[in-house]
């Protein structure tokens, strides 16, 4: 299989979207099977690389079934719970979180989604990211950016939001899964934000994050120690909506570098410089296909 190159993706990319679209409501479908089974009696709950990070079987079912989807484009697939389709390299690679917020659904906690995204050579192209427990979609390119309420079905057009400064801002970040034993655990980030704006939230699911940021609930969003999957797609989705997606020191934001700073434009050099004394030295950039 040949990834297909960026001129493909542009003329294929409505089908793209669709086919993103519809391989996402199959993970939604798998969601809402076992949710209301979750909140009654918890799930089994099995762990992976830490203690708190966690894996169940809608997990898996769920990405199985987005991957069956997916396999009818010719782009290769890469699935957090180790589905792969094709050998991803260079080009287009679709990225598969086929729960994230994994937590939160054990624990019956609404604040989950699938999140399918399209990256090329790193960077995000388009993606859709489905909360079926808050009824939203959001979908789009990293050129258009739109939101759609399954309940009402209405879909509109999104945009970032207009404030101008951290200290009226509302934002919303997260804390790598191995916390417990690693010191560089954003906490001190968190702390030291948390003075400055109108507030500091933790959700529980980046990919919804990033849509926050998009659909301009959020001004900001930041996060470190994440996987491709978590944001292709949301990052996708800030870009499409106005918004500026960098790593934490500023630099091009490519989705295998695990660190992410996505906010309106116009806090993201305030929150960049208050994040810089409480980040480590940068990793190496990531640079080129
Ligand atoms: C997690 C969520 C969470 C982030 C974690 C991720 P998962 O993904 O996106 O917001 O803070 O670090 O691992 O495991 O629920 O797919
Ligand atoms: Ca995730
Ligand atoms: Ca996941």
């Amino acid at each position: 299989m040949t990834a297909p190159d960026a001129r493909a993706i542009d003329r294929e990319e409505a089908a793209l979207e669709k086919l993103a679209f519809d391989a996402a409501q199959k993970a939604v479908q798998v969601h809402a099977a076992s949710f209301a089974h979750a909140k009654g009696q918890r799930l089994v709950i099995e762990k992976k690389s830490t203690a708190i990070d966690l894996v169940t079987a809608v997990d898996r079912d769920a990405e199985r079934a987005v991957l069956d989807v997916l396999r009818a484009s010719d782009v290769p697939v890469v699935g957090e719970e180790g589905g792969l389709v094709g050998t991803a390299g260079k080009g287009a690679v679709w990225y598969v979180d086929p729960l994230d917020g994994t937590t939160n659904y054990a624990h019956g906690h609404p604040m989950f989604c699938v999140s399918v995204g399209l990256a090329i050579d790193g960077v995000p192209r388009l993606g859709v990211v489905w909360a079926w427990a808050l009824s939203v979609v959001w979908r789009g390119t990293n050129t258009r950016a739109t939101r759609l309420h399954t309940a009402s079905s209405g879909e509109h057009a999104i945009g970032v939001s207009p404030a101008e400064s951290l200290e009226e801002s509302l934002l919303v970040t997260g804390f790598p899964v191995d916390r417990r034993t690693s010191s560089d655990d954003n906490l001190a980030a968190f702390g030291a934000i948390m003075k400055r704006a109108h507030g500091v939230l933790r959700c529980g699911s980046a990919a919804i994050d990033l849509c926050m940021v998009a659909d301009g609930t959020y001004e900001g969003y930041w996060e470190r120690k994440l996987r491709p999957w978590d944001f292709a797609a949301g990052a996708a989705l800030v870009l499409g909506s106005g918004g500026r997606v960098t790593d934490p020191w500023g630099r091009p934001f490519r989705v295998e570098s695990g660190n992410v700073l996505a906010t309106n434009g116009r806090v993201h050099e305030e929150l960049r410089l208050a994040l810089a004394p409480h980040l480590p030295a940068a990793p190496p950039e990531l640079t080129g296909p």
